[in-house]
C-alpha cells in the first residue's frame, strides 16, 4: 500500500490550505485508496500496557454514565464488546508504520505536527461531543464510524460528565457521513464534533501543535534563566528631570518594552529557542542509545559491513533553522552544522534511512563522522 499519497479529488494542497485549513471542516472519501491499519487492535493495546505511553478508555456502559480510566492497563475484559473507545497517544513514536502515515501532510511544516493518536472503538463507542483546541486530520481505518462535525457556536455548553471528560452540548453538523476505511476527516480548531463506531473501528489522529503565546513565553523565559543570558539591567543614562515623580512615563514603558524585546531580537538566541522548542517531542520517545559510545574508529569497523541501515527511531521530530542553517535540531537537542556538514544534517532531519554507501560518502569528512556519531550516540539515529 503507498500510503504516501493523499488522494484530493478536486483539491490540491494549495486549495485546500487556501479554502479549509483552520476555517471549515472536510471530509475526503477514500483519501488513501485501499488503506490498510499501520497497527492492529491488539498492538494497540499491548502499547496501553505500557506505563510510558499515555493512554485511556472512556466508556459509556449505562448510557450517560461516562467513566474515563487511565492507563497503563493489564486487561481489557471488563470494558465487555460495546460502548467503549481506547485512545493510545504518539502511536507514531512507537510504530514505523503509523509514523509514515505523517508523509502525506509534509506539505506542512513537520513542526507544527504533533503526533498520531490512534483510537480503537467498539460498536457505539466514542469520547462524546467536544471541541479541541488544534488541527487533527482523521484518517478512518477498519471499520466504520459516524462522525459529525459542526461551525464553532459560542451558544454549546460545556458538559462535564466526568472530571477528566470535557463535552460539548448538541450541535447542528455540517459533516453528518459514515466514514470507512481511507477515507479522511479535517477539523480544524474549536469545531465541534462527535465520532460514534458503528462497528469495531480504528481511527488514526494526526494533531497538530499551536503553542500558546504564555507557553511560548514562558519557555523563553526558561531559555534566558537556564543560560543566564538575561543578567544585563536596564540603563537610562540620558534620562531627563521629571516633574511628576510617581508617573510611569510613556517614554519609560517604550524604553522597558524595547529593553525586553531586545531578547527576542537576538536572532541566534531566538532561533535557538525556537528549533529547540518545536521540535521537543510531548510524548516518550524510544531513543535506542548503543550500549557503548560510538567513536570514529568504531564507525569504520561497523561500515565495513556492506548492508547496515542507519534508521532515526519512530516519531523523532526534526528541523534545520531556514537561512542561517547553523544548527540541527532533533528533539529539543542542538547539533552545530555548517557547509560541509549541512548536506548530511538535512538527510538527518529528513529522516530517510541512510545506506553504508551513502554514510562512507560522507565518511570522508571527520564534521561528518562527528555530526553522524554524535546523533547516533544519543539514541535519535540507530543502526539496524
Ligand atoms: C477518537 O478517535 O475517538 C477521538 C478523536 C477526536 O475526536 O479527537
Ligand atoms: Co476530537
Amino acid at each position: 500500500m503507498n500510503i504516501a499519497t493523499l488522494n484530493w479529488g478536486d483539491l490540491t494542497p494549495e486549495l485546500f490550505l487556501a479554502q479549509y485549513w483552520q476555517k471549515k471542516p472536510l471530509l475526503i472519501k477514500q483519501a488513501f485508496k485501499g488503506f490498510e491499519d499501520t497497527i492492529t487492535a491488539d498492538e494497540l493495546a499491548g502499547l496501553a500496557m505500557e506505563t510510558e505511553i499515555e493512554s485511556r478508555i472512556v466508556s459509556d456502559n449505562n448510557h450517560g454514565d461516562w467513566q474515563v480510566d487511565h492507563g497503563p492497563f493489564e486487561d481489557f475484559s471488563q470494558y465487555g464488546e460495546s460502548n467503549w473507545t481506547l485512545l493510545v497517544q504518539a502511536v507514531n513514536n512507537w510504530s514505523g508504520p503509523t509514523n509514515n502515515l505523517l508523509t502525506p501532510f509534509s506539505f506542512i511544516p513537520r513542526w507544527r505536527i504533533d503526533d498520531v493518536m490512534v483510537s480503537f472503538s467498539t460498536p457505539n463507542g466514542g469520547v462524546g461531543a467536544h471541541l479541541d483546541q488544534y488541527d487533527v486530520f482523521i484518517i478512518q481505518g477498519s471499520g466504520k464510524r459516524r462522525w459529525q462535525v459542526g461551525a464553532p457556536n459560542n451558544n454549546l455548553s460545556t458538559l462535564l460528565p466526568h472530571p477528566d471528560l470535557k463535552q460539548v452540548s448538541a450541535f447542528e453538523p455540517l459533516i453528518d457521513e459514515i466514514t470507512e476505511a481511507g477515507d479522511l476527516l479535517y477539523i480544524p480548531p474549536n469545531h465541534p464534533h462527535n465520532g460514534v463506531s458503528i462497528e469495531n473501528s480504528v481511527n488514526f489522529s494526526v494533531g497538530f501543535q499551536a503553542p500558546s503565546s504564555q507557553e511560548l513565553w514562558s519557555s523563553f523565559a526558561d531559555k534566558l534563566i537556564d543560560n543566564n543570558l538575561g543578567e544585563q539591567r536596564f540603563s537610562d543614562a540620558t534620562r531627563q528631570v521629571t516633574t511628576a515623580s510617581t508617573l510611569i512615563s510613556k517614554d519609560d514603558q517604550q524604553q522597558l518594552k524595547a529593553f525586553m524585546l531586545e531578547q527576542l531580537d537576538n536572532t541566534e538566541m531566538f532561533e535557538q529557542f525556537i528549533g529547540q522548542y518545536l521540535t521537543q517531542s510531548h510524548h516518550a520517545l524510544e531513543l535506542l542509545m548503543p550500549v557503548t559510545d560510538i567513536d570514529e574508529e568504531k564507525l569504520a569497523d561497523i561500515l565495513s559491513e556492506p548492508e547496515i541501515l542507519f534508521m532515526p527511531v519512530s516519531g523523532l521530530k526534526a528541523a534545520i533553522i531556514d537561512e542561517s542553517k547553523t544548527t540541527l535540531f532533533l528533539n529539543g537537542d542542538i547539533f552545530h552544522i555548517d557547509e560541509q556538514t549541512l548536506s548530511l544534517a538535512k538527510l538527518l532531519a529528513g529522516q530517510t534511512p541512510l545506506t553504508t554507501n551513502q554514510v562512507k560518502s560522507f565518511n570522508t569528512c571527520l564534521k561528518n563522522t562527528q555530526l553522524l556519531t554524535s546523533v547516533l550516540n544519543k539514541g535519535y539515529w540507530y543502526i539496524e
